[in-house]
Protein backbone atom coordinates (compact mmCIF):
# COMPACT_ATOMS: atom_id res chain seq x y z
CA UNK A 1 0.00 0.00 0.00
CA UNK A 2 1.15 3.63 -0.14
CA UNK A 3 1.27 5.80 2.90
CA UNK A 4 2.48 9.41 4.15
CA UNK A 5 6.19 8.57 5.76
CA UNK A 6 8.11 10.91 7.57
CA UNK A 7 11.64 11.00 6.88
CA UNK A 8 12.49 13.96 9.65
CA UNK A 9 12.30 17.46 10.07
CA UNK A 10 10.69 18.45 7.14
CA UNK A 11 10.85 15.55 5.20
CA UNK A 12 7.71 13.15 4.30
CA UNK A 13 6.82 11.08 1.18
CA UNK A 14 3.84 9.30 -0.35
CA UNK A 15 5.23 6.23 -0.96
CA UNK A 16 4.89 2.33 -1.23
CA UNK A 17 5.25 0.58 2.44
CA UNK A 18 3.96 -2.77 3.68
CA UNK A 19 0.15 -3.15 4.48
CA UNK A 20 -0.25 -3.58 8.12
CA UNK A 21 -1.12 -7.00 10.06
CA UNK A 22 -3.06 -7.71 12.89
CA UNK A 23 0.01 -7.98 15.56
CA UNK A 24 -2.65 -8.31 19.25
CA UNK A 25 -5.89 -10.04 19.01
CA UNK A 26 -7.71 -6.91 19.88
CA UNK A 27 -6.72 -5.03 16.51
CA UNK A 28 -8.29 -3.99 13.71
CA UNK A 29 -7.02 -3.27 9.89
CA UNK A 30 -9.66 -0.31 8.66
CA UNK A 31 -9.33 0.22 5.22
CA UNK A 32 -9.18 4.73 5.13
CA UNK A 33 -11.67 6.13 2.60
CA UNK A 34 -11.12 9.74 4.75
CA UNK A 35 -8.59 11.07 5.90
CA UNK A 36 -7.29 14.30 7.21
CA UNK A 37 -3.79 16.69 8.03
CA UNK A 38 -3.77 18.30 11.64
CA UNK A 39 -2.02 21.37 12.61
CA UNK A 40 -0.06 18.80 14.74
CA UNK A 41 1.42 17.02 11.61
CA UNK A 42 2.66 20.34 10.79
CA UNK A 43 4.53 20.16 14.49
CA UNK A 44 5.66 16.99 13.54
CA UNK A 45 6.70 18.26 10.41
CA UNK A 46 9.34 21.26 11.70
CA UNK A 47 10.80 18.18 14.56
CA UNK A 48 8.57 19.47 17.29
CA UNK A 49 7.31 16.23 18.19
CA UNK A 50 10.90 13.89 18.91
CA UNK A 51 8.65 10.80 19.64
CA UNK A 52 7.49 10.77 16.07
CA UNK A 53 11.32 8.82 14.42
CA UNK A 54 11.79 8.65 10.91
CA UNK A 55 9.72 6.21 9.11
CA UNK A 56 6.71 6.60 10.87
CA UNK A 57 3.36 7.07 8.94
CA UNK A 58 1.87 9.91 9.85
CA UNK A 59 -1.84 10.84 10.42
CA UNK A 60 -4.36 10.38 13.75
CA UNK A 61 -7.84 10.74 12.01
CA UNK A 62 -9.89 9.24 9.92
CA UNK A 63 -13.12 6.99 8.41
CA UNK A 64 -12.80 3.81 7.18
CA UNK A 65 -13.92 0.65 6.35
CA UNK A 66 -13.24 -2.51 8.76
CA UNK A 67 -11.46 -5.03 6.70
CA UNK A 68 -10.31 -7.80 9.00
CA UNK A 69 -10.24 -8.10 12.86
CA UNK A 70 -8.23 -10.35 15.49
CA UNK A 71 -9.77 -12.87 17.43
CA UNK A 72 -10.62 -10.89 20.21
CA UNK A 73 -12.54 -8.08 18.95
CA UNK A 74 -16.53 -8.53 19.74
CA UNK A 75 -18.23 -5.71 18.71
CA UNK A 76 -16.59 -4.73 15.71
CA UNK A 77 -17.06 -6.89 12.01
CA UNK A 78 -15.52 -6.66 8.67
CA UNK A 79 -17.43 -4.56 6.55
CA UNK A 80 -18.29 -1.95 9.37
CA UNK A 81 -17.46 1.37 8.72
CA UNK A 82 -15.83 3.45 11.49
CA UNK A 83 -14.57 6.63 13.13
CA UNK A 84 -11.12 6.15 13.68
CA UNK A 85 -10.21 8.57 17.13
CA UNK A 86 -6.84 10.34 17.76
CA UNK A 87 -6.90 9.03 21.03
CA UNK A 88 -6.85 5.19 21.07
CA UNK A 89 -8.37 3.43 24.45
CA UNK A 90 -7.31 0.39 26.27
CA UNK A 91 -10.67 0.31 28.23
CA UNK A 92 -9.45 -1.33 31.32
CA UNK A 93 -6.96 0.90 32.70
CA UNK A 94 -7.41 3.39 35.58
CA UNK A 95 -7.83 6.10 33.20
CA UNK A 96 -10.09 4.40 30.63
CA UNK A 97 -12.22 3.44 33.54
CA UNK A 98 -12.36 6.91 34.13
CA UNK A 99 -13.15 8.08 30.89
CA UNK A 100 -9.43 9.99 30.36
CA UNK A 101 -8.78 7.88 27.59
CA UNK A 102 -6.19 10.41 26.79
CA UNK A 103 -3.66 8.96 29.81
CA UNK A 104 -4.26 5.35 29.02
CA UNK A 105 -1.54 3.53 31.06
CA UNK A 106 -2.67 0.35 28.94
CA UNK A 107 -0.89 1.07 25.51
CA UNK A 108 -3.31 3.54 24.54
CA UNK A 109 -3.63 7.65 24.47
CA UNK A 110 -2.68 9.40 21.49
CA UNK A 111 -0.55 6.53 19.58
CA UNK A 112 -1.54 6.92 15.86
CA UNK A 113 0.83 8.67 13.88
CA UNK A 114 3.33 9.34 16.86
CA UNK A 115 4.08 5.71 18.82
CA UNK A 116 3.18 3.68 16.23
CA UNK A 117 2.08 4.02 12.21
CA UNK A 118 -1.04 6.39 11.52
CA UNK A 119 -4.15 6.79 9.12
CA UNK A 120 -2.30 8.72 6.03
CA UNK A 121 -2.42 5.52 4.32
CA UNK A 122 -4.74 3.56 2.24
CA UNK A 123 -4.49 1.30 5.57
CA UNK A 124 -4.13 1.57 9.41
CA UNK A 125 -4.05 -0.95 11.99
CA UNK A 126 -5.94 0.11 15.17
CA UNK A 127 -5.21 -1.03 18.53
CA UNK A 128 -8.15 -1.92 20.80
CA UNK A 129 -10.61 -1.44 18.22
CA UNK A 130 -13.68 -2.12 20.35
CA UNK A 131 -12.62 0.87 22.63
CA UNK A 132 -10.93 3.12 20.14
CA UNK A 133 -13.52 3.27 17.17
CA UNK A 134 -16.83 4.24 16.66
CA UNK A 135 -19.65 3.20 14.16
CA UNK A 136 -20.74 5.49 11.86
CA UNK A 137 -24.28 6.71 12.03
CA UNK A 138 -26.90 7.07 9.14
CA UNK A 139 -27.59 10.40 7.67
CA UNK A 140 -23.78 12.21 8.35
CA UNK A 141 -21.00 12.20 5.89
CA UNK A 142 -17.57 10.86 6.20
CA UNK A 143 -16.87 14.49 6.01
CA UNK A 144 -18.96 15.14 8.60
CA UNK A 145 -17.47 12.37 10.56
CA UNK A 146 -14.17 12.93 10.24
CA UNK A 147 -14.30 16.98 12.07
CA UNK A 148 -14.61 14.45 15.01
CA UNK A 149 -11.77 12.31 14.89
CA UNK A 150 -10.01 14.90 17.07
CA UNK A 151 -10.77 18.99 16.63
CA UNK A 152 -14.22 18.75 17.90
CA UNK A 153 -13.75 17.10 21.49
CA UNK A 154 -10.40 18.70 21.58
CA UNK A 155 -12.10 22.36 21.18
CA UNK A 156 -15.28 20.98 23.31
CA UNK A 157 -14.28 19.13 25.73
CA UNK A 158 -10.77 20.69 26.84
CA UNK A 159 -11.95 24.27 25.56
CA UNK A 160 -15.67 24.21 26.81
CA UNK A 161 -16.22 21.42 29.24
CA UNK A 162 -12.82 22.20 31.03
CA UNK A 163 -13.40 26.03 30.84
CA UNK A 164 -17.08 25.58 32.55
CA UNK A 165 -19.24 27.88 29.75
CA UNK A 166 -22.58 28.83 31.48
CA UNK A 167 -25.40 30.37 29.39
CA UNK A 168 -25.15 34.04 29.61
CA UNK A 169 -21.26 34.14 29.66
CA UNK A 170 -18.94 36.37 27.48
CA UNK A 171 -16.45 33.30 25.97
CA UNK A 172 -13.28 34.81 24.75
CA UNK A 173 -11.38 32.47 22.21
CA UNK A 174 -7.64 33.43 21.53
CA UNK A 175 -6.80 31.66 18.59
CA UNK A 176 -9.67 31.01 15.46
CA UNK A 177 -7.90 27.75 13.77
CA UNK A 178 -9.83 24.59 13.48
CA UNK A 179 -9.02 23.97 17.20
CA UNK A 180 -10.60 27.69 18.43
CA UNK A 181 -13.49 27.20 15.71
CA UNK A 182 -14.42 23.97 17.40
CA UNK A 183 -14.55 25.65 20.75
CA UNK A 184 -16.37 28.50 18.92
CA UNK A 185 -19.16 25.71 17.96
CA UNK A 186 -19.06 23.96 21.04
CA UNK A 187 -19.36 27.32 23.05
CA UNK A 188 -22.63 27.85 21.22
CA UNK A 189 -24.65 24.84 22.48
CA UNK A 190 -24.62 26.53 26.17
CA UNK A 191 -25.93 29.92 24.48
CA UNK A 192 -23.41 32.55 25.86
CA UNK A 193 -24.25 36.26 25.29
CA UNK A 194 -20.91 36.75 23.42
CA UNK A 195 -18.61 34.67 21.29
CA UNK A 196 -15.08 37.05 20.79
CA UNK A 197 -12.69 35.75 18.46
CA UNK A 198 -9.03 36.69 18.86
CA UNK A 199 -6.60 36.02 15.95
CA UNK A 200 -3.83 37.58 13.86
CA UNK A 201 -5.57 36.84 10.18
CA UNK A 202 -8.21 38.30 9.15
CA UNK A 203 -9.03 35.29 7.27
CA UNK A 204 -9.38 33.08 10.36
CA UNK A 205 -11.27 36.13 12.11
CA UNK A 206 -14.02 35.74 8.78
CA UNK A 207 -14.38 32.10 9.58
CA UNK A 208 -14.95 32.75 13.07
CA UNK A 209 -17.99 34.97 12.26
CA UNK A 210 -19.20 32.14 10.38
CA UNK A 211 -18.93 29.65 13.38
CA UNK A 212 -20.73 31.85 15.61
CA UNK A 213 -18.32 34.41 17.12
CA UNK A 214 -20.38 37.66 17.38
CA UNK A 215 -17.06 39.81 17.96
CA UNK A 216 -13.74 39.23 15.98
CA UNK A 217 -10.57 41.06 17.73
CA UNK A 218 -7.33 41.01 15.24
CA UNK A 219 -5.22 41.72 17.92
CA UNK A 220 -2.61 42.55 15.32
CA UNK A 221 -3.29 45.98 15.69
CA UNK A 222 -6.01 45.93 18.07
CA UNK A 223 -5.69 45.86 22.21
CA UNK A 224 -7.63 42.59 23.20
CA UNK A 225 -7.73 42.92 26.81
CA UNK A 226 -9.13 46.64 26.55
CA UNK A 227 -11.73 45.52 24.37
CA UNK A 228 -13.08 42.85 26.19
CA UNK A 229 -12.92 44.73 29.36
CA UNK A 230 -14.54 47.94 27.77
CA UNK A 231 -17.19 45.09 26.45
CA UNK A 232 -17.80 43.56 30.31
CA UNK A 233 -17.80 46.65 32.62
CA UNK A 234 -13.95 45.45 33.67
CA UNK A 235 -14.18 42.48 34.42
CA UNK A 236 -13.34 40.44 31.73
CA UNK A 237 -14.66 37.23 30.29
CA UNK A 238 -16.21 34.52 32.22
CA UNK A 239 -14.01 32.32 30.29
CA UNK A 240 -11.30 32.51 27.99
CA UNK A 241 -9.68 29.61 26.00
CA UNK A 242 -6.32 29.38 24.76
CA UNK A 243 -6.31 27.90 21.39
CA UNK A 244 -2.87 28.85 19.63
CA UNK A 245 -0.25 27.21 21.59
CA UNK A 246 2.66 30.21 22.40
CA UNK A 247 3.67 31.86 25.77
CA UNK A 248 2.11 35.41 24.28
CA UNK A 249 -1.23 33.93 23.82
CA UNK A 250 -1.63 32.22 27.03
CA UNK A 251 -0.35 34.77 29.18
CA UNK A 252 -2.88 36.90 26.76
CA UNK A 253 -5.75 34.42 27.58
CA UNK A 254 -4.89 35.02 32.01
CA UNK A 255 -5.48 38.72 31.14
CA UNK A 256 -8.85 38.04 29.50
CA UNK A 257 -10.60 35.96 32.14
CA UNK A 258 -12.76 37.83 34.83
CA UNK A 259 -12.61 37.34 38.68
CA UNK A 260 -13.71 34.22 39.43
CA UNK A 261 -13.50 32.95 35.60
CA UNK A 262 -12.31 29.87 34.03
CA UNK A 263 -9.07 29.91 31.67
CA UNK A 264 -8.91 26.93 29.55
CA UNK A 265 -6.02 26.28 27.96
CA UNK A 266 -6.14 23.85 24.71
CA UNK A 267 -2.36 24.80 23.02
CA UNK A 268 -0.09 22.84 22.48
CA UNK A 269 3.10 24.58 24.26
CA UNK A 270 6.86 23.92 23.01
CA UNK A 271 8.27 26.34 25.37
CA UNK A 272 7.55 27.75 28.64
CA UNK A 273 4.75 30.46 29.46
CA UNK A 274 5.01 33.08 32.49
CA UNK A 275 2.18 32.46 34.88
CA UNK A 276 1.57 36.16 36.48
CA UNK A 277 0.66 34.84 39.33
CA UNK A 278 1.81 38.69 40.97
CA UNK A 279 -1.49 39.54 39.51
CA UNK A 280 -4.09 36.03 39.06
CA UNK A 281 -3.59 34.71 42.66
CA UNK A 282 -5.81 37.15 44.08
CA UNK A 283 -8.50 36.76 41.20
CA UNK A 284 -9.63 33.76 42.43
CA UNK A 285 -9.31 32.31 38.23
CA UNK A 286 -9.34 28.31 37.51
CA UNK A 287 -6.74 27.68 35.26
CA UNK A 288 -7.24 24.10 33.00
CA UNK A 289 -5.16 22.29 30.51
CA UNK A 290 -5.40 19.23 29.09
CA UNK A 291 -4.81 16.72 26.41
CA UNK A 292 -8.25 15.31 24.77
CA UNK A 293 -9.71 12.51 26.09
CA UNK A 294 -12.81 11.85 23.24
CA UNK A 295 -15.21 11.08 25.58
CA UNK A 296 -17.60 13.20 24.39
CA UNK A 297 -17.28 11.70 20.76
CA UNK A 298 -20.88 9.73 21.28
CA UNK A 299 -22.29 13.32 22.22
CA UNK A 300 -20.80 15.17 19.21
CA UNK A 301 -21.75 11.98 17.27
CA UNK A 302 -25.34 12.71 17.93
CA UNK A 303 -25.30 16.39 17.71
CA UNK A 304 -24.17 16.01 14.08
CA UNK A 305 -26.80 13.38 13.17
CA UNK A 306 -29.37 15.65 14.90
CA UNK A 307 -27.92 18.53 12.75
CA UNK A 308 -27.63 20.04 15.70
CA UNK A 309 -23.76 21.52 14.83
CA UNK A 310 -22.91 22.38 11.09
CA UNK A 311 -20.10 20.34 11.25
CA UNK A 312 -19.37 20.46 7.51
CA UNK A 313 -18.65 24.26 7.54
CA UNK A 314 -14.77 22.90 8.84
CA UNK A 315 -14.06 21.40 5.12
CA UNK A 316 -12.77 23.97 2.35
CA UNK A 317 -10.91 21.39 0.22
CA UNK A 318 -10.78 17.80 -1.16
CA UNK A 319 -8.25 15.80 -2.37
CA UNK A 320 -7.65 12.48 -3.05
CA UNK A 321 -4.52 9.63 -1.69
CA UNK A 322 -2.46 10.13 -3.90
CA UNK A 323 -2.56 14.39 -3.97
CA UNK A 324 -1.05 14.18 -0.10
CA UNK A 325 1.56 16.89 -1.49
CA UNK A 326 -0.62 19.46 -2.52
CA UNK A 327 -3.16 18.80 0.50
CA UNK A 328 -0.32 19.27 2.52
CA UNK A 329 1.24 22.53 0.86
CA UNK A 330 -2.55 24.11 1.08
CA UNK A 331 -3.21 23.44 4.71
CA UNK A 332 0.22 24.25 5.75
CA UNK A 333 -0.40 27.71 4.07
CA UNK A 334 -3.78 28.34 6.04
CA UNK A 335 -3.39 32.21 6.18
CA UNK A 336 -3.13 32.44 2.22
CA UNK A 337 -5.21 29.61 0.91
CA UNK A 338 -7.96 29.81 4.00
CA UNK A 339 -8.10 25.97 4.39
CA UNK A 340 -9.54 25.27 7.95
CA UNK A 341 -9.63 21.57 7.48
CA UNK A 342 -8.45 19.29 3.82
CA UNK A 343 -10.27 15.80 3.42
CA UNK A 344 -8.65 13.23 1.10
CA UNK A 345 -10.60 10.63 0.07
CA UNK A 346 -9.90 7.21 -1.99
CA UNK A 347 -10.18 7.62 -5.61
N1 LIG B 1 -4.91 19.85 23.84
C1 LIG B 1 -5.13 19.01 22.86
O1 LIG B 1 -5.52 17.85 23.05
C2 LIG B 1 -4.93 19.48 21.45
C3 LIG B 1 -5.39 18.67 20.38
C4 LIG B 1 -5.22 19.15 19.08
C5 LIG B 1 -4.57 20.37 18.86
N2 LIG B 1 -4.11 21.10 19.92
C6 LIG B 1 -3.40 22.39 19.76
O2 LIG B 1 -4.33 23.45 19.60
C7 LIG B 1 -3.65 24.56 19.02
C8 LIG B 1 -4.48 25.12 17.87
O3 LIG B 1 -4.59 24.16 16.83
P1 LIG B 1 -5.08 24.58 15.37
O4 LIG B 1 -5.04 23.34 14.54
O5 LIG B 1 -6.34 25.36 15.45
O6 LIG B 1 -3.86 25.53 14.95
P2 LIG B 1 -3.73 26.64 13.81
O7 LIG B 1 -2.28 26.92 13.66
O8 LIG B 1 -4.51 26.25 12.59
O9 LIG B 1 -4.48 27.92 14.42
C9 LIG B 1 -3.88 28.78 15.34
C10 LIG B 1 -4.45 30.18 15.11
O10 LIG B 1 -3.82 31.03 16.05
C11 LIG B 1 -3.56 32.26 15.42
N3 LIG B 1 -2.50 32.96 16.14
C12 LIG B 1 -1.16 32.73 16.10
N4 LIG B 1 -0.51 33.58 16.92
C13 LIG B 1 -1.46 34.36 17.49
C14 LIG B 1 -1.42 35.45 18.42
N5 LIG B 1 -0.26 35.91 18.92
N6 LIG B 1 -2.59 36.02 18.78
C15 LIG B 1 -3.78 35.59 18.26
N7 LIG B 1 -3.87 34.57 17.38
C16 LIG B 1 -2.72 33.97 17.00
C17 LIG B 1 -3.20 31.90 13.99
O11 LIG B 1 -3.40 33.00 13.10
C18 LIG B 1 -4.16 30.73 13.71
O12 LIG B 1 -5.36 31.18 13.13
C19 LIG B 1 -2.28 24.03 18.56
O13 LIG B 1 -1.32 24.36 19.56
C20 LIG B 1 -2.51 22.53 18.53
O14 LIG B 1 -1.31 21.79 18.64
C21 LIG B 1 -4.30 20.67 21.21
ZN1 LIG C 1 -4.67 16.30 15.72
ZN1 LIG D 1 -6.36 2.48 29.12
Amino acid sequence: MKAIVYHGPGQKAWEEVPDPVIIDDTDAIVRVDAVTICGTDLHILKGDVPAVTEGRILGHEAVGTVESVGAGVKNVKVGDRVLVSCITACGACRYCREGSYGQCLGGGGWILGHKIDGTQAEKVRVPFADTSTYPIPDGVSDDQILMLADILPTGYEVGVLNGHVQPGDVVAVVGAGPIGLSAIMGSKLFSPSHIIAIDLADTRLAAAKEFGADVVINNSHVDAVAEVMAMTGGLGADVAIEAVGVPATFELTTRLARPGGHIANIGVHGEPAALHLEDLWIRNVTITTGLVDTYSTPTLLRLAQGHQMNVDQFVTHHFTLDQFDDAYDVFSRAADTGALKVVLTRA
